[in-house]
């Protein structure tokens, strides 16, 4: 089978090398490249370099060198064919047929991109001819000067339905159809995709022409604005980013690329000297897209409108990252005023304005975070419930675990710290009889300890709120950041609100740096059965333990609410049968999915316990200081 120079290009332009070369080879970030011991010959120290951008390996020590096929058979010990097939199915590439057509299509290819070079000549005589003088307006009334005009090659195509024809007659009409250029509808005359617009080229990696936009010179006509080539053989808008062959140079000076929405916001921060800008093509920007740019740059930056739209935008492209994360790679956000784009503010303010807005772009994790944060404001439980439900959705996206797991531990502090701010100083209520504050070191006076003993009679078999309240007193600085949860829920829970009081009271006189345990008065409050929850375990973490006891605080406090609710919809039968028993329903699969967290919490425990005693087993994981690690298989 003969793969064409052309397809074997396309398969190693798709695969980031460093990212298979990773999978065997441990590979540490040097600048641009990634170094690592050399794989193939022993030695102490690396030098074996990645590059991504040149798509080879190479080894100063021993020479050797090649590209992602190359590792595959050298390293990975496969055939060519099977390294090819094994690529090009993580590329999603499909390895041609082994038939003559194969080398057709290819020439085809080439042929179009004569096709599309020759249009490009055109647009660009049309704009220099008499025709072109209402587009060259156009242009001097945006205030591109004419160095920009032509490094953009920007053109023209006049107002006609058979110029183009005429003009590239030297190539067949289905080459003119296929390159998109002219339009075929049924059997009637094909005509030209563009008329009457000004035109703009849209480049390959390479910088060879594959597809156009046009733009209308009057506002307030019923006709789209722009005007894009459809896909062709050459040109996949979903894989292309508008600048890329311009930007990519740019970015290595700067270290920074620029992601903007149109086409003529990057040609606006060219003009104004700002080089590594790029732009999708009228959709929200693809997987691809992103891989494209993380090759660039760790952190490209995405630039939006600060209005609402702007910052939906933003989150697709979040979401779109989330599941595609890897160590060191990200985006930031960058947010412009509302209703500006890039263009208008760098005619507006000036350059300045805008670097300044690109370097202050904010990170995924807070453009998550206070995306969520602010769509629907924290009026209830069930409103809490929803941020952190939300929340936990985008972490399950992850797929890269360490990065899954740190945000889950920044992103459910964030929560806690905002759902439960530390409570402000509650006024002392009159009827605490003969209470004395006393003690540096504070635990449940005799009064408070009496007091508890008579409220809780009948004894408190809640295993949740006991352990909740053995928990607070286990990690008494915790209790201050749950103070308006908690307070809520003690006023309205007779048996085990006094002693939440107390715990309460005794926390506000504790020193803030002060963390040792405090004491629950004995025979207040069951002790509650500590292998079910993990905050209780003697050797736990107590970063890991503050969080476990946040999500029984915040299980602890939404449970009334739901029960209430549920009583509330049950007593409604009687008049309103099918509202009551949707509502019902809802509400029970909430409390179902409210046991489970509770479930989750024990088997958390469990995996915890197990975790610990391998670790006490064995407790350096080998190479685990990175030194002497050189895997192969
Ligand atoms: P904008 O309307 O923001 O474009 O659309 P712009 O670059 O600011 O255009 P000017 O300044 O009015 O000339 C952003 C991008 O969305 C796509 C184009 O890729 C455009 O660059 N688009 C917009 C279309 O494909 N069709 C349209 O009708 C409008
Ligand atoms: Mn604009």
């Amino acid at each position: 089978m003969a793969l064409s120079p052309q397809w074997l290009d396309e398969l190693r332009a798709r695969i980031t090398l460093s990212s298979v070369i990773m999978r065997t080879t441990k590979l540490q970030k040097s600048g641009h490249e990634w170094k690592a011991c050399c794989p193939f010959h022993d030695e102490k120290s690396p030098s074996f370099t990645v590059s991504d951008q040149k798509g080879f390996y190479h080894c100063f020590g021993c020479g050797a060198h090649g590209d992602a096929i190359r590792w595959m058979t050298d390293q990975r010990g496969l055939q060519f064919m099977d390294a090819v097939k094994e690529l090009a199915s993580e590329a999603g590439l499909e390895v041609p047929a082994a038939d003559p057509r194969a080398a057709q299509i290819a020439e085809e290819r080439a042929g179009l991109h004569d096709v599309m070079q020759a249009a490009q000549d055109w647009f660009e005589t049309r704009l220099a001819s008499a025709d072109g003088s209402g587009a060259r307006e156009y242009l001097k009334s945006r205030g591109f000067d004419a160095h920009t005009i032509k490094r953009f090659g920007f053109g023209f195509a006049p107002d006609e339905r058979q110029a183009m024809k005429a003009a590239l007659g030297q190539f067949d009409e289905p080459m003119l159809i296929e390159g998109g250029l002219r339009i075929a509808v049924d059997e009637k005359e094909p005509y030209d995709r563009f008329r009457a617009r000004l035109m703009l080229p849209i480049q390959d990696a390479r910088g060879r022409v594959i597809a156009f936009g046009g733009r209308i010179l009057e506002s307030g006509t019923k006709a789209p604005k722009y005007l894009n080539s459809p896909d062709t053989p050459l040109f996949d808008k979903g894989r292309t980013l508008y600048n890329l062959h311009r930007a990519g140079p740019a970015s290595r000076q700067t270290g920074r690329i620029v992601v903007v929405e149109g086409y003529m916001d990057v040609i606006a921060l060219a003009a104004a000297g700002m080089e590594d800008a790029v732009a999708p093509l009228g959709t929200a920007l693809t997987e691809r897209q992103i891989e494209l740019l993380w090759r660039l740059v760790e952190r490209p930056i995405l630039c939006f409108d600060g209005d609402a739209a702007g910052q939906r935008a933003a989150m697709r492209a979040v979401t779109r990252a989330l599941p595609m994360l890897k160590p060191a790679h990200s985006l930031a956000i960058a947010t412009l005023p509302v209703g500006v784009d890039p263009d208008d503010l760098l005619r507006q303010k000036g350059r300045g304005a805008l670097e300044a807005i690109l370097a202050d772009a904010a990170s995924l994790l807070d453009t998550l975070w206070e995306y969520e944060r602010d769509l629907q404001p924290l009026r209830s439980p069930e409103d809490k419930a929803g941020l952190k439900a939300r929340l936990i959705d985008h972490i399950d996206t992850i797929q890269h675990p360490d990065i899954r797991a740190l945000y889950k531990r920044e992103l459910l502090e964030r929560f806690s710290e905002f759902a439960f701010p530390p409570r402000p100083p509650r006024p002392r209520r009159e009827w605490k009889p003969g209470f004395q504050q006393k003690a540096a070191n504070p635990t449940i006076t005799p009064d408070a300890s009496s007091r508890l003993r008579r409220s809780s009679e009948g004894g408190a078999r809640d295993e949740l709120a006991a352990a909740v309240i053995f928990g607070l007193a286990r990690f008494p600085d915790q209790i201050l950041r749950h103070a308006e949860a908690l307070g809520r829920f003690a006023e309205h829970d007779r048996r085990t609100g006094p002693a939440i009081d107390s715990l309460m009271d005794a926390a506000e006189m504790l020193e803030p740096s002060d963390k040792s345990p405090i004491s629950v008065p004995h025979g207040t409050i069951a002790p509650p059965d500590n292998t079910r929850f993990a905050f209780l375990n003697e050797g736990i973490d107590p970063i890991a333990a503050h969080d476990d006891l946040a999500e029984a605080v915040s299980l602890l406090v939404e449970r009334p609410a739901l029960e209430a609710a549920l009583a509330a919809a049950t007593a409604r039968f009687e008049t309103d049968p099918e509202g009551a028993f949707v509502e019902q329903q809802r509400l029970l699969k909430r409390k179902l999915e409210f046991e489970q967290r509770l479930g989750q919490m024990a088997s958390k425990r469990a995996a915890r316990a197990a975790q610990s005693i391998s670790d006490r087993t064995n407790p350096l994981p080998a190479g685990a200081d990175g030194s002497d690690e050189k895997e192969t298989d």
